[in-house]
C-alpha cells in the first residue's frame, strides 16, 4: 500500500512520543511492503508562536491531502499559555476544529490491561486480575463542545451560556459505529447516559435503543446512569468489558477515569475516525513538566499509529503486529517512569527512546 500520511507532533511530549511511534510504522514498512510518505506540520501551541495559528492553513492543506493523520498532544505550560489569545489556543484552535473539518464523530478509546500486566492498576489486584479490555467509543462532534457558546453580560446580566445539542443524524451514526463493534467484542454495549437530569440524553438513548433494536438485535444493550458508570468503573471495570458508548462531554471524563484505572494516562491511545477520513491522537495531553527529559510513555502515541493502521488504512494484520510488540517489552517487565514501582529493577526502567528502539525491534524480529 501507499498512503500519504500528515504528521502533528504537537507541544510538550509530542515530538519525542511521535518519534517512537514513526519508529514502528518505519519497521512496519519495510516488514509488509508499504509506503508511507510523511509529511510533517505544525500544529499546537508552538504553531501559534511560530505561525501566528495553532491550526496554519498550511497544515490544513496537507492534511487535506492527506490519506489520514497522525497527532500528538498539544499544550504548553500555563504562563505560556496565557500568552495566547483564548480563539487560538490550542484546544479550541486546533483540536476541535480538526475534528470539525474531517467530521471526526467516532472517538475509539480502548481500555486494555492484560492480566499480564494487572499490576499496573492502582486498584486492589482481585479487581483487576483477570485483565481489562474496555472499547470506549466516545462521540466526537456534539454535544456540549459544539453548541452555541453565550459569554459575558449581554443584558446587562453577568451569564455564561453552553447549549448541548444532539441531532438524530448524530446518534444514530455514532450508535451504529458502537453496535458494530460490540458485534465484535462479545456483542456486548454499555451505553452510558445522564437520563434522570438531560434532555439529550433521554433523546440518546430512545435513539441507541431503536437502533439496537432494529439492526442489532443480537447485541446485549445495557444503560448506565454516568455518575454510576464512574463509580463502577473503579468497583470492577471488567464488567464493561466489551464496547461502551459514550456522548462528547461525559465521554472525555469518564475515558481518562478509564485511564486512572489503567494505572496512567500513557496508556490510553485513541482513533477518531469520519466518514472520509481519520486522525490519531494519544488520549492524554502534553505534560510540559516532563517535557524532553526523554522519560514519557510512547505506548499512547504508538498505540495510536497501531490504531491509525487498523482504523485508517485497513491493515489490521499490520496494526496487530504493533500491538504485540509493546505487549511483549511491557510483558519482558520493563516499563517507563510513571509505571515503575517501588519493586522495580532500575534495569527495567526505560527512557522514551528506548521503549521505542524495544518496540521497533520486537516487531523486525517478529
Ligand atoms: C481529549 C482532550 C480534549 C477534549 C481537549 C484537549 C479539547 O481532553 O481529547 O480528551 O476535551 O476532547
Ligand atoms: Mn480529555
Amino acid at each position: 500500500m501507499q498512503a500519504t500520511l500528515a504528521v502533528l507532533e504537537g507541544d510538550g511530549i509530542g515530538p519525542e512520543i511521535v518519534r517512537e511511534a514513526i519508529k514502528a510504522l518505519k519497521v512496519i514498512e519495510k516488514k509488509f511492503g508499504h509506503t508511507f510518505s510523511l509529511e510533517y506540520a505544525p500544529f499546537g501551541a508552538a504553531a501559534y508562536f511560530t505561525h501566528g495559528s495553532p491550526f496554519p492553513e498550511a497544515t490544513k492543506e496537507i492534511c487535506d491531502r492527506a490519506d489520514a493523520i497522525i497527532k500528538g498532544p498539544v499544550g504548553l505550560a500555563v504562563n505560556e499559555m496565557r500568552k495566547i489569545p483564548p480563539e487560538h489556543r490550542p484546544e479550541i484552535g486546533a483540536i476541535l476544529p480538526l475534528r470539525k473539518r474531517y467530521d471526526t464523530f467516532a472517538n475509539f478509546r480502548p481500555v486494555r490491561l492484560p492480566a499480564s500486566l494487572a499490576a499496573f492498576s492502582p486498584l486492589k489486584p482481585e479487581l483487576v486480575q483477570d485483565g481489562i479490555d474496555i472499547m470506549m467509543i466516545r462521540e466526537l462532534v456534539g454535544g456540549i463542545y459544539f453548541g452555541d457558546k453565550t459569554e459575558g453580560p449581554a443584558t446587562g446580566m453577568s451569564y455564561a451560556r453552553d447549549d448541548c445539542v444532539y441531532t438524530r443524524e448524530q446518534v444514530e451514526r455514532i450508535a451504529r459505529v458502537a453496535l458494530a463493534e460490540a458485534r465484535r467484542r462479545q456483542c456486548r454495549l454499555t451505553n452510558i447516559h445522564k437520563a434522570n437530569v438531560l434532555a439529550t440524553s433521554r433523546f440518546w438513548n430512545e435513539v441507541v435503543e431503536e437502533v439496537a433494536r432494529q439492526e442489532f438485535p443480537d447485541v446485549d444493550l445495557v444503560s448506565m446512569l454516568v455518575d454510576n458508570a464512574a463509580f463502577q468503573l473503579m468497583k470492577w471495570p471488567a464488567q464493561f468489558n466489551g464496547v461502551v458508548l459514550l456522548e462528547n462531554m461525559q465521554g472525555d471524563i469518564i475515558t481518562d477515569q478509564a485511564g486512572g484505572v489503567l494505572g496512567s494516562l500513557g496508556l490510553m491511545p485513541s482513533a477518531c475516525i469520519g466518514p472520509d477520513k481519520g486522525y490519531v491522537e494519544p488520549a492524554h495531553g502534553s505534560a510540559p513538566d516532563i517535557a524532553g527529559q526523554n522519560k514519557a510513555n510512547p505506548y499512547s502515541m504508538i498505540g495510536s499509529v497501531a490504531f491509525l493502521l487498523d482504523k485508517c488504512l485497513g491493515l489490521r494484520q499490520e496494526a496487530e503486529a504493533v500491538w504485540q510488540a509493546m505487549f511483549q517489552v511491557l510483558e519482558a517487565g520493563y516499563v517507563t517512569a510513571e509505571l515503575a514501582s517501588a519493586n522495580t529493577p532500575a534495569d527495567k526502567i526505560l527512557a522514551t527512546d528506548r521503549f521505542g528502539d524495544m518496540v521497533a525491534d520486537r516487531l523486525a524480529a517478529q
